[in-house]
């Protein structure tokens, strides 16, 4: 059993989520968060706001862990899959940090490097290549979150970027059907991230997702932004709705956001030729948007589900229903 537990702050709302054994959901909670950034680099009075958040859910929650696993926003991370010639780890590291000084506008003694071989192949026959997932992160991002935690007073047990946690929330969901592309629109980014089983290919982060919707609505109509997220919720990007006025407001943003896609699809093509994306997983609070599948399914011509973390793990009707929101927390509280 876990001794610790998953925490995802997301820009509009943090989750909390601490796991029993593989099968039980032994605390889960949801909060608004007050500062409504997920970046950390606050000011004093901001922090605080949320350090109290933070601290509330803990307790309102159950959660008995000081023990964390938390998420770090994917827009602040670099992470990519580098393909490199099969060698030993030594060269690896050595490769890897070469790689990325090309790369990350950072000094290499600035960022903290990780990696994971996602596929090395038996033995080299003519120049086949081995896969990994590097991800890099400023030290001084890594800093904050630490120092973020500690004014919390909790132990950080791991801090990982949210695309690991993201696939591996979902790995229960995905298995056994192909390659998936999960997207996960939040209220600030959408993050995109092809996997199969555990295995992640690319991933993709754009800042096209929720608030941007409301803030659209708020302008086209001259209405307050707490009215125009009503106005979101309630008739979606159904063209059907309101003769299909909100849809119009949001239509090219959604556009914008399938042109994203499609690069994804064909990165994808272009370095997995045997391959190809069977659906699109869709979780995050946007996932709820009324009409967004069959906008999806009409422009990009995937299949689209919504994605179910908890599938066979028990958890209360209602946590269950709001399922896509928890997929991070879930990720990150089932640990590597
Ligand atoms: N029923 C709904 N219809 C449309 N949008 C919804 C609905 N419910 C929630 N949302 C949107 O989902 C977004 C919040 O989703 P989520 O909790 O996944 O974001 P987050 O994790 O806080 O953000 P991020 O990951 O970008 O930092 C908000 O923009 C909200 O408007
Ligand atoms: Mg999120």
């Amino acid at each position: 059993m876990p001794a610790y537990f998953g925490l995802d702050i997301g820009s509009s709302s943090i989750k909390i989520l601490k796991l029993k054994g593989n099968k039980n959901v032994e605390a889960v909670g949801m909060a608004v968060n007050p500062v409504g950034r997920s970046d950390l680099d606050l000011p004093v009075e901001q922090k605080t706001k949320l350090v109290e958040a933070v601290k509330a859910l803990i307790k309102e929650s159950g959660v008995k862990s000081r023990n964390v696993v938390l998420s770090i926003p994917e827009s602040l991370v670099f992470s990519r899959i580098l393909k490199l010639p099969i060698m030993s780890t030594p060269e690896l590291a050595s490769a890897i940090k070469w790689e990325l000084d090309q790369v990350v506008p950072f000094p290499p003694d600035e960022i903290e490097i990780s990696w994971v071989v996602i596929d090395k192949p038996k033995k080299s026959i003519g120049n086949e290549k081995m896969k990994v997932f590097v991800v890099a992160v400023p030290k001084k991002v890594s800093e904050v979150y630490v120092r973020f935690l500690t004014l919390t007073g909790l132990e950080p047990e791991r801090i990982e970027n949210e695309i690991l946690s993201l696939a591996r929330g979902l790995s229960g969901f995905t298995v056994g059907k192909g390659v998936s592309l999960i997207l996960d629109m939040g209220a600030s980014f959408t993050k995109m991230v092809v996997v199969e089983k555990e295995q992640i290919y690319l991933s993709h982060v754009v800042p096209l997702a929720g608030m941007a919707m409301t803030r659209m609505i708020s302008e086209a109509f001259k209405i307050p932004i707490n009215q125009a997220e009503e106005y979101k919720r309630v008739y979606g990007v159904d063209k059907s709705q309101v003769e299909g006025k909100i849809y119009n407001t949001l239509v090219g943003l959604m556009d914008s956001l399938v042109v994203e896609i499609k690069k994804v699809m064909v990165n994808f093509s272009n370095t997995e030729k045997d391959k190809r994306i069977e659906r699109i997983v869709l979780v995050g609070g946007g996932a709820f948007l009324k009409g967004f599948t069959g906008v999806l399914v009409e422009k990009t011509g995937l299949d689209v589900v919504m994605g179910d973390p908890f599938g066979t793990i028990e958890v209360a009707e209602k946590i269950k229903a709001s399922g896509v929101v928890f997929a991070t927390a879930l990720g990150l509280a089932i640990g590597e």
